[in-house]
């Protein structure tokens, strides 16, 4: 239920709706394209990010939050770690429990490695991640009217031509693989009744090819996944997330310590190869946006593999998701997935009229709905004087029919039907929230981890908390591939990697280095990394909350 001075825009909303099911407003040419971002995309705000002063990618442009983290001191100095004493040894230690790390035990497993030494060490639960929060599917070009060449078109032009081709090239070519898995292991896609797979379009895609399974497809992906590693026996530590790496005395890594977050206690784990599946940075409330993302999103992977010599690539773009939540603000900057455009919910503003083709590149549709509340003043102000868009998502059953929300879309209208908001009959109010980080570590298309010299040995990194595939902008169904597809790689090469490793005597000579380099650039030691978690204790905390503009 929407307070008395929001209706009155509401019913201006529903004046216009059958005028709008007509026609939806033209694609921005590439050239307004550009103009939009500059203006109005936060990537572009001033003082919002700075060089780097420390380590292999020194120079390169990060936001400031997550500079901070880079430029930070370890948690626990080096010498206070007795490396001497192994608390595990493994052939494979996987950071992170979520939907790459959890693909990368499998394909591990199938590619020879007991699962007995295979060890996933992650933060929170195994599938406490935000794979289990992805709502709207997954890219994949397996229908006759699409192809792979297409589905790269869309990634590398999404991604403003700063992609890395040969990861692209292997996103999309094993993106059919993927799907075919998935469905042998009993993920339950969304199917018509003949068994064919109903394929959705999703922002910049050319082609319908979002694969889902309603609106909560990360969660029936991870469900499945967590099953089979449980089933085949893959050991998992939970609430232990590794706060450094440890590399043997050739610079090889070789293992990661762990902090237990339940008893306090560091563990030393010795690997033949480490794979980084941390997810990425969205819960650092960049620019202080809310976020769509796990509470465990904090860059633990980029500090780590950073200190152990990784690069760092397209770091200076951030996604803010077009349409998170805006009202009520218990759900503030939660995900209303963009499969409520897909399926043909409008944005509209105050008046009810269209400022924007529903399915621009996220980018692009985010930086039309701040122009709309913050240039032109059209934006539905809330009780608390917050600004957002309508999406005019009745607009899904008339096209579609009666019943399509509850059946499509089933985890939205529970969302909205908590505060008692019927999106079947009325609008939702939106606002873009941060999402995803769009760049990470540098990898090979063997999902190795590169650095100033090649490929580090013995680490390999999947899903968000790498970069290169998807360049300044990632397009929606393209994360879960993504950790569907590096996940897998990297499960295989580190497989192929362990049959031949040798490690040497464990050291944290690296960590030793970057210390010195941080006092060396004049760093204080005020700041500590990994944080682990976020604060929401404090000052910055609550501002963020009131207007981020
Ligand atoms: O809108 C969404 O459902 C988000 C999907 C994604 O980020 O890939």
């Amino acid at each position: 239920m929407y307070p008395k001075e929001m209706e009155k825009s509401i019913r201006k909303v529903e004046e216009t709706r059958q005028e709008r099911l007509k026609k939806l407003p033209e694609r921005m040419t590439a050239k307004e394209r550009e103009e939009i971002l500059k203006k109005f995309h936060p990537d572009y705000r001033k003082g919002a990010k700075r060089k780097l002063k420390v380590g292999v990618s020194k120079g390169s442009i990060l936001p400031n939050e997550v500079a901070d983290l880079i430029e930070a001191y370890p948690l626990i100095h080096p010498d206070e770690i007795d490396l001497s004493q192994i608390d595990y040894e493994t052939d494979i230690l996987i950071i992170g429990g979520g939907g790459a790390g959890t693909a990368a035990a499998l394909w591990a497993y199938y590619n020879g490695i007991k699962p007995e030494n295979i060890l996933i060490a992650t933060k929170l639960r195994h599938g406490d991640a935000n794979t289990m929060m992805a709502q709207g599917g997954i890219q994949a070009a397996d229908k006759p009217n699409d192809s792979p060449a297409i589905h790269y078109l869309d990634v590398i032009g999404g991604g403003h031509y700063a992609n890395k081709p040969e990861l692209v090239a292997r996103l999309v070519l094993d993106a059919p693989l993927i799907i075919k898995w998935h469905e042998d292991l009993g993920v339950m896609y969304d199917k018509k009744p003949d068994g064919e797979m109903i394929t959705v379009h999703g922002g910049g895609t050319s082609r319908k090819r979002m694969h889902s399974a309603k609106d909560y497809t990360g969660m029936e992906i991870m469900r499945v996944l967590r099953d089979e590693a449980r089933n085949i026996g893959i050991t998992t530590l939970e609430f232990s997330p590794a706060i450094e790496l440890i590399t043997d005395e050739q610079g090889k890594v070789a293992g990661a310590v762990l902090f237990n977050m339940e008893t306090e206690q560091y563990y030393v784990v010795k690997a033949k190869a480490t794979i980084m599946a941390t997810g990425g940075f969205g819960r650092l409330h960049i620019q202080g946006f809310p976020t769509t993302n796990h509470y465990g999103a904090t860059a633990d992977g980029l500090v780590m593999a950073y200190r152990a010599g990784a690069k760092l690539r397209d770091m200076d773009s951030v996604q803010y998701h077009p349409t998170g939540a805006a009202y009520p603000e218990q759900i503030l900057g939660l995900l209303v997935t963009e499969k409520v455009r897909s399926l043909g919910g409008q944005p509209v503003n105050v008046d009810g009229e269209q400022f924007v083709h529903p399915l621009e590149p996220r980018d692009v549709e985010a930086s039309a709905f701040i122009r709309e509340c913050y240039e032109r003043n059209k934006g539905v102000v809330t009780p608390t004087g917050m600004r957002g868009v309508w999406l005019d998502s009745p607009m899904i059953e008339m096209i579609h029919g009666k019943g399509t929300i509850e059946r499509r879309l089933g985890a939205m209208f529970r969302m909205f039907q908590r505060f008692d908001i019927d999106m079947r009959e009325e609008p939702i109010l939106v606002f873009p929230t941060l999402h995803y980080q769009n760049g990470g570590i540098e990898i090979d298309k063997e999902a190795r981890v590169l650095g100033k010299n090649g490929v580090i040995a013995g680490l390999f990194a999947a899903g968000e908390v790498e970069g290169g595939v998807h360049g300044k902008n990632r397009l929606m169904g393209n994360s879960l591939l993504d950790t569907q597809v590096f996940g897998r790689a990297a499960g295989i090469n580190a497989a192929k990697y362990v049959k031949k490793a040798k490690i040497g005597k464990l050291t944290l000579k690296h960590v030793k280095k970057y210390i010195e380099e941080l006092k060396k650039a004049k760093i204080k030691e005020e700041r500590k990394s990994p944080v682990l978690l976020p604060d929401y204790r404090g000052e910055k905390a609550v501002a963020r909350m009131i207007d981020i503009f």
